[in-house]
């Protein structure tokens, strides 16, 4: 019979948001008048800007006609992408990247999996605790956690706990790690780093040569100017970070699918004997194997991001969601809830009230207010005592979603 990846049965029960869903699936199948407002995935609400759906029709219409039809493109993505994310997420920003060190793909949930195809698997691998939970599943997934303890906690990996005490932004571990996830803005704390943090960590890693993993998918919900939207704006991070970025939250492409991933030339590893390897030709050659790019349409769409009118539009969207946590916040706040992030996040990270559980006061919002949020247990052990609240939604469902709870007594 044939031999699976047994890797995969150390894995917790369920991918935490499909979890979610079956439940919320039960309880509408048992309740079916019962209006369920979704706080939970941090799935956008609104539609695409007007500027990408117009430039993807046009890019339809392009691949109907034989004179301007696309076959396969560079694995790589367009070069007219990459110039233009190169120049306005990066170099607009003083940082030092080229469009050949960026990767368009399909997500970045996919490349923050897919980067442990280049790495090798005796690697020190440092997560925060709560974190972003693929991080966690992709190297159990590798071989490189072993099995969970009774708390879901890997034995191979090391947890740099997070919490209200540090602000949500992890301390530097207490010893030398091979490879370090970070993700600013938070998910799911909402967190920020200021530039000093960022200093340290990039510090830290050219120190132990160390490689960080910086997801960055939520950067454009940074109003703050003081804070860094890339860990490029950091001296001396192209030899030690590679970034992960996305169209899905800013643009609203979740459904659509585009994203990219920036690995600096000159960025080393080391192979099993020593010797130093770039990873960008790792990368490079990984993509160029196993995958074709993002389609010619969505490419397209995705450029006209970076047009005056799609600036407008998706600025207009963040502002949208934006508002939507500040209402959460401040509704919170109004009921005694005491609740963190969402000032340059979409995420509010609520403390359970009462010393209820997270999967408690995820079943009391549910049954209760017909409200779904994400435990705070399901990003980690450190997690537990805490919901996610997401802003992703209209305003009217916020609006009600929050009356719905002003109406229960804490
Ligand atoms: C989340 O809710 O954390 C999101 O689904 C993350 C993602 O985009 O994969």
């Amino acid at each position: 019979m044939v031999k699976i990846n047994d890797n995969y049965r150390h894995l917790k029960a369920g991918y935490l948001f499909p979890e979610i869903a079956r439940r919320v699936k039960a309880f509408a199948a048992a309740n079916p008048t019962a209006d369920i407002i979704r706080l939970g995935i941090g799935d956008v609400t609104e539609p695409l800007p007007p500027a990408c759906c117009e430039a993807m029709a046009k890019a339809v219409a392009e691949m109907g006609d034989r004179a301007t039809f696309q076959g396969y493109g560079p694995e790589q993505g367009y070069g007219w992408l990459r110039e233009k994310i190169a120049a306005h997420d990066f170099q607009a920003r003083g940082c030092d990247i080229h469009p050949d060190e960026i990767f368009v793909s399909d997500g970045s949930k996919c490349d923050s999996g897919n980067i442990l195809d280049i790495l090798g698997h005796d690697n020190t691998i440092a997560v925060t605790d709560p974190v972003y939970p693929v991080y966690v599943d992709t190297n159990v997934m590798a071989g490189n956690a072993g099995p969970a303890n009774e708390r879901g906690e890997y034995a191979g990996l090391v947890y740099l706990p997070i919490s209200a005490e540090n602000h949500f932004v992890a301390a530097l571990p207490d010893r030398p790690v091979d490879v370090v996830y970070l993700c600013f803005p938070n998910n799911p704390t909402g967190a920020t780093a200021t530039r000093e943090h960022l200093q340290a960590w990039v510090d830290y890693a050219r120190a132990h040569g160390t490689l960080l993993l910086f997801d960055a998918a939520y950067e454009a919900y940074i109003t703050d100017p003081s804070l860094p939207h890339s860990i490029y704006e950091i001296p001396g991070a192209r030899e030690c970070a590679i970034e992960f970025r996305s169209f899905s939250k800013n643009a609203g492409f979740t459904g659509t699918r585009c994203a990219l991933t920036v690995v600096p030339k000159g960025l080393m590893g080391q192979g099993a004997d020593g010797t130093p390897v770039e990873l960008w030709g790792l990368w490079n050659r990984r993509q160029s194997t196993k995958f074709n790019g993002v389609s010619y349409i969505v490419q397209r769409g995705a450029e006209a991001v970076y047009s005056e009118a799609g600036q407008a539009q998706v600025q207009a969207l963040i502002a949208f969601y934006l508002e939507n946590a500040r209402v959460l916040r401040e509704r919170l706040a109004a009921m005694g809830l005491t609740a963190y992030g969402g000032v340059n996040a979409p995420y509010v990270w609520v403390k359970t009230p009462g010393h209820l559980s997270s999967w408690d006061f995820f079943d009391k919002l549910l049954h209760q207010c017909h409200v779904v949020g994400t435990p705070g247990a399901g990003f980690g052990a450190a997690g537990e005592g805490y919901l996610r609240l997401s802003a992703f939604n209209s305003r009217e469902n916020v609006q009600q979603a929050m009356a719905r709870l002003a109406a229960i007594a804490w």
